[in-house]
This record gives structure tokens, C-alpha cells and sequence, in this order.
């Protein structure tokens, strides 16, 4: 059986808005409360995770784990343009300091979808002030925890948005979006609302790649050893038919990020499905297909072909910062870590140069527009009494970190 290399960074992987709760100076809080909204439900409590990090992180380093990927929130850390808040840049550096003391290597997220209030009030990413706010936010972010800071990504997954734009527009509601956005607005005493999933990709996407670029020059010379990458959004995407669009979306939406990630120090690759597309854009899945709850094919041999994609176009390590699937079914989940798993070795065999595999996610959490019915985690949680309880999926993950190689899982569960 194949070993991982020395030194391979086995981990969950989690975001502030989706676990910690009360994130009540963000946009995303105006979106879930405003009436109507395209929100299941209010993240509300989430897994409480802004008072639980420390059994958490010890839950994680228990299970064998020896990473743990998590964002700081920009509306706690700044909750007035202009005004930074030492209290909450200290909650984060207790949040490092509870990672070392279990000999787990923390991966920080600057951006992970959420912004202030304040910063969707004044337009969000389409002004051109957001560049300097971000800078600003990430060299105080690097100042204040960066001794702490193994590796940090300035932004999540910023070309979803581009990726969005492939969406048949039958299945997107364009009155309803655009009624919210009017509604947050008021709600934010103001007459625009920019946030990160809604608006225009593209202006959107000159900006983040402006400000990554800026950022991860602060943040290096403000964070000593800190390796500063971004983490991507990839699908395995396949081409149905001789003429298709498939190269052309892979231009669109995937390569402008890859290039920026070829000029950080390492790539985090993302990904849960394939997709197919056709001579007029994503056709879905065919039809029979075993899907998970967010409506994706099951299908984790992607992790391969994007690692393989992205390694073509890029040259700096790649660390697997998200991978996992959405399933009431624990069995699917190992199922699709065993598989997933097969894929990295073989890019290993291939001499593709991946250093980490960090699985999404550590708990069951809040999931953005879908509310709580999706289940990524390797740990359950109760939104009621918060208590967390261990999936075989996370002792099966748990014992591959452990011995460093893929185990049939009847060893293990
Ligand atoms: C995001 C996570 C999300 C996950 C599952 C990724 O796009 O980074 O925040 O929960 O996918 O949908």
C-alpha cells in the first residue's frame, strides 16, 4: 500500500460564518433575516463554534488529524470601517494557540464569502475602495496572528461567482435575488448591498485578483514564515459532445485564478464533483446518476482530474483545502474518502507535488443558502444542545492520518 509522503497535512476543514454563530455584524446575517429571503433558515447559533473551538480542535487532534483549515471573520475583526477590534483578533490568536497546543497545524482563511455590514452597505467588491479595505484588513489580520499562522489563504474559493455564471439561468431566481438585494439595502440603511455571491463576476473578479495580489505582499512581509496561497474552486469538468464549451469555461472560470495561485506560495485545490457540459453550457448530470444531498453527482474521482488539471498549470504545491460530499448516509462519506484518496495517490505516483488533503468538513454546518439539511461533517452536531458526535467517516479519516496511507475501511470501523 501506497504511503503519503512524510510530513502530508491530514485535516477538516471549517468557515466562521457556517460554525461559529451570532455572526450578526455580517451581510450574510442581513440576508438570512430579511422577509422574504432565499434562505432556508438563519444561521443563528451554527455549531456555536466562537465558544466550542477549543473541545473542537481537540476532537480533531483526537481523531488523529494534524490540520485544521478555519477563517477568521472580517465583520468581527473590523466591525466598523476603520475600527479593528483587539478583542476579536485575540479570540483568533487563542484559536492558534489551542491548534499548537494540540500539535495541529492551522491553515487560516482571510475570506471565506462573508464580509462587514459595513464594507456590502457601501457596495462591497464592486467599488474600487475594496481593494485597499482588504489590504488593510489582511496586513492587520498577519500582524496580529501571523507568529501563530502556519499557512494562511487571503480568499475562498473567489471565482464561485464566475462558476455561478454557468448555472442554466432557468434554475436561478433573478426577480427574487434581485428583490433581496433591494430589501438588504434598506435593511443596511443604504441603496446598494454588494455581496460576494451576488452582483457582477466579472468586476468582481478584477478586483479579488487585485487584491490578492496586494494582499499576500502585505501579508508576507507582515507574517514572517507564513506561506500565503488561495484556494480555488475546481470541477472534474468533462465535455459532452464534439462541439461543447468545456475549454472555454475552463478559460473563464478556473485559469485567471490558477495563474494567481502559480504566484503564491502554494494552491489549495477544491473540489466535489464533476460537471458536464455541453454545446451550450452545463448540461447536468445524466440521468440514474447517484446524487447527494446538494443535488451533485457523487463522483469523487474529481479530486484526481482537477489536481491533474491544476498541476498543468501550475508550479508551486498544492494542498487539497477542500473535498468531501453532502450525505445523511455516513458509508457514502467513507466511501467517497477511500475513493478521493486513490485519486491523490495516483497524482503522488504521477510526481504531482500535493502536500495536504483537508477534508470539508470537520462538523455538520450551516450551508449558506441551504440552511442545515446538508451534512458535509465528520462530526454531527445538534443545533439544539450543540452536543458533537463522532461519524465512523472521521475515525476512518482519522486512522488513514494516522498511519499515513489509505486503509480499507473494515480495518478501521
Ligand atoms: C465552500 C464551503 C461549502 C462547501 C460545500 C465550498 O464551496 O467553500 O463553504 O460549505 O463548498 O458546499
Amino acid at each position: 500500500m501506497t504511503r503519503f509522503p512524510e510530513g502530508f497535512l491530514w485535516g477538516a476543514a471549517t468557515a466562521a460564518h457556517q460554525v461559529e454563530g451570532n455572526n450578526t455584524n455580517s451581510d450574510l446575517w442581513v440576508l438570512e433575516h430579511l422577509q422574504p429571503t432565499l434562505f432556508a433558515e438563519p444561521s443563528l447559533d451554527a455549531c456555536d463554534h466562537y465558544h466550542r473551538f477549543r473541545d473542537d480542535i481537540k476532537l480533531l487532534a483526537g481523531l488523529g488529524l494534524n490540520c485544521y483549515r478555519f477563517s477568521v471573520e472580517w465583520a468581527r475583526i473590523e466591525p466598523e470601517r476603520g475600527h479593528f477590534s483587539v478583542a476579536a483578533l485575540e479570540h483568533y490568536r487563542r484559536m492558534l494557540a489551542a491548534c499548537h497546543e494540540c500539535s495541529v497545524v492551522p491553515m487560516v482563511t482571510l475570506y471565506h464569502f462573508s464580509s462587514p455590514r459595513w464594507f456590502a452597505a457601501m457596495g462591497g467588491w464592486e467599488k474600487p475602495s475594496a481593494t485597499d479595505l482588504f489590504v488593510r484588513y489582511c496586513d492587520r489580520v498577519a500582524r496580529h496572528l501571523g507568529d501563530l499562522m502556519a499557512f494562511a489563504t487571503t480568499f475562498n474559493e473567489p471565482n464561485l461567482p464566475m462558476l455561478l455564471r454557468w448555472v442554466p439561468p432557468s434554475e436561478i431566481p433573478f426577480l427574487k435575488v434581485r428583490r433581496m438585494v433591494k430589501l438588504a439595502a434598506r435593511a443596511a440603511g443604504s441603496d446598494r448591498f454588494g455581496c460576494f455571491f451576488l452582483g457582477d463576476a466579472k468586476a468582481l473578479q478584477d478586483r479579488m485578483m487585485a487584491a490578492h495580489e496586494r494582499a499576500l505582499q502585505a501579508m508576507k512581509s507582515a507574517a514572517g514564515n507564513c506561506a500565503v496561497g488561495v484556494s480555488v474552486a475546481l470541477q472534474d469538468e468533462q465535455p459532452v459532445g464534439p462541439v461543447n464549451q468545456r475549454d472555454r469555461k475552463c478559460a473563464e472560470v478556473y485559469d485567471p485564478w490558477l495563474s494567481a495561485g502559480g504566484k503564491s506560495d502554494f494552491l489549495g485545490v477544491q473540489t466535489y464533483t464533476r460537471c458536464r457540459v455541453g454545446k451550450k453550457g452545463d448540461v447536468g448530470p445524466e440521468p440514474g446518476v447517484e446524487l447527494t444531498q446538494m443535488g451533485y453527482e457523487f463522483w469523487p474521482e474529481a479530486l484526481e482530474a482537477c489536481l491533474h488539471y491544476a498541476a498543468a498549470r501550475v508550479r508551486v504545491p498544492l494542498y487539497v483545502t477542500e473535498n468531501g460530499v453532502s450525505t445523511e448516509d455516513d458509508a457514502q462519506r467513507v466511501e467517497y474518502i477511500q475513493r478521493a484518496l486513490a485519486g491523490v495517490v495516483n497524482c503522488l505516483t504521477d510526481g504531482i507535488d500535493v502536500r495536504g488533503y483537508i477534508h470539508w468538513s470537520l462538523l455538520d454546518n450551516f450551508e449558506w443558502i441551504m440552511g442545515y439539511r446538508p451534512k458535509f461533517g465528520l462530526i454531527a452536531v445538534d443545533h439544539q444542545t450543540q452536543q458533537r458526535t463522532i461519524k465512523p467517516s472521521a475515525r476512518y479519516l482519522g486512522g488513514i492520518a494516522r498511519q499515513n496511507q489509505i486503509l480499507d475501511p473494515a480495518a478501521i470501523l
